[in-house]
């Protein structure tokens, strides 16, 4: 079966049905063999050579793992590529031994070798897995795969769709350029690429019918490109961030934004005309703004003649409301990068010792958080920055000191975005990967319930490989 033939099965079958109060609904496995191994793919069209890549399972993206809220997974992961790897599950809170981090969580899966992931999802909504193992190579190369792990109860759609995005950056003959880890891309914006895929390949049109009402999970894969994403003729609704229902509502300006690691389920009404298409634009960079795909309608008559009279609102998850008036609070600032004194070597921020000269460039960290630098991925003898007491409430105030955006990720646990820049942010909203613009300041809350040594770290790869990266203890 082709991966495109999966997706459908996977994803559009069951759900054509949903609003039928007795849906049938595929069982999904709670069992899943997972294979890292090289593969060729054909990312940019038929005309296009093909190009070398890692998968999970085959595919780029990896097969989609499809849990239920609250039922108990199995997934075993085999390794058939010639380095270390293991599989983090994104955004889900599991235990702690099963979070992926090499070093830190797990010893990691040599070539050949198994190893087994058991877990829980406690949240229904949209995840995804990749590689914390030389992370800017393996997920580059394209071992990534969406989560979805199922509500218990029936959401009112008419198709579930899933739009993993992922960059690459191919040579003209179609293969992945090789340099990893470019010092100076390290203390800019990261590694971008060229190419855009969407569910694997370069995307002319996604097939639609007037009248029906699409819950679409849009996951960001790249490395480091942060995409702004407008929907011509339509309205998409947010109603998930990070896979956590959030109140519905329309995006800011029409874009909606997604940094690296993130995903956003809309709800989109398809309002458009049988037979017209509609472009869907990326225009987050200024002046490089592309077509990721259109909207194609097909000629058949509107499904229905009124958009869907059912609620938008998805079922909340568990998440434990973290208690502000007693939460202890703490400061995580971000420095570094190009144009920073960091970079220069004028600054004394690093309170000199090991720290001068030429700041990223020379070999050393380009980024800091509260002037400590932890590189690379994850690795034995990782040190927590901070120790929370396990059960209590914590208030996070992350200041970008930095000229560059970053989207933050915690491991383990989702956060409550309180404030951005001094202003409440609406829309009752909890993520785990938060973009901050430059010179940002945004405060998150959560509840430290989860035992065990958590990363966060910057998911533009090469900013965490550079220093932006460091540890947090629940005990
Ligand atoms: Cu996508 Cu450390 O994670
Ligand atoms: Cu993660
Ligand atoms: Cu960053």
């Amino acid at each position: 079966m082709s991966r495109r033939a999966l997706l459908q099965v996977g994803a559009g079958l069951l759900l054509t049905t949903a609003l039928s109060p007795r849906a049938v609904r595929a069982a999904p496995s709670t069992e899943y063999q997972v294979t890292a191994a090289p593969a060729r793919a054909r990312l940019a069209g038929p005309a296009r050579p093909e190009t070398d890549v890692w998968t999970y399972n085959g595919t780029v993206p990896g097969s989609l793992v499809r849990l239920r809220q609250g039922e108990p997974a199995r997934l075993t992961v085999d390794s058939r590529i010639d380095q270390e790897t293991t599989v983090h599950w994104h955004g889900i809170r599991l235990p702690n031994a099963m979070d992926g981090v090499p070093g830190l969580t797990q010893p990691p899966i040599k070539p050949g070798e198994t190893f087994v992931y058991e877990f829980t999802p406690p949240d229904a909504g949209t995840f995804w897995y990749h590689p914390h193992s030389n992370s800017l190579e393996q997920l580059g190369r394209g071992l990534a795969g969406a989560v979805i792990v199922e509500e218990r109860e029936v959401v009112a759609i008419d198709r579930d769709l899933l739009w993993f995005l992922a960059d690459w950056r191919l040579t003209e003959d179609g293969e992945i350029a090789s340099r990893f880890g470019n010092r100076m891309e390290a203390a800019m914006s990261g590694r971008v690429g060229n190419t855009v895929t969407l569910n694997g390949r370069v995307s002319e049109t996604e097939a639609v019918r007037a009248g029906e009402r699409v819950r679409l999970r849009l996951v960001n894969g790249s490395l480091a490109r942060i995409m702004a994403l407008r929907f011509e003729g339509h309205r998409p609704v947010i109603v998930a961030i990070d896979g956590q229902p959030c109140d519905a509502h329309e995006p800011e300006r029409g874009r909606i934004l997604l940094g690296p690691a993130m995903r956003v389920d809309v709800m989109i009404d398809m309002q458009g005309e049988p037979g017209r298409r509609y472009g869907v634009i990326d225009d987050f960079y200024d002046g490089l703004a592309y077509r990721l795909t259109e909207l194609a309608y097909e000629e058949r008559p509107p499904l229905r003649a009124h958009p869907l009279d059912a609620s938008l609102d998805l079922p909340r998850n568990p998440l434990p409301e973290p208690d502000l008036a007693t939460a202890e609070r703490h400061d995580l600032t971000l420095q570094g990068g190009m144009m920073s004194s960091m970079m220069t070597g004028t600054g004394s921020m690093m309170g000199g010792g090991m720290m001068h000269g030429m700041m990223g460039m020379g070999g050393g960290p380009a980024w800091a958080i509260n002037g400590m630098s932890m590189t690379g991925d994850g690795h034995a003898g990782m040190e927590p920055a901070l120790t929370f007491q396990r059960g209590r409430s914590i208030v996070l105030a992350m200041r970008n000191e930095t000229a560059w955006w970053h989207p933050m990720h915690f491991h383990g646990h989702s956060l409550r975005v309180l404030r951005r820049n001094g202003r409440p942010v609406l829309h009752r909203q909890w993520q785990d990967t938060v973009l901050m613009a430059p010179k940002d300041v945004v405060e998150v809350a959560f509840v430290a319930d989860n035992p065990g040594d958590w990363m966060l770290h910057c998911h533009v790869i090469d900013h965490q490989m550079a220093g932006l990266m460091t540890v947090l203890r629940v005990a």
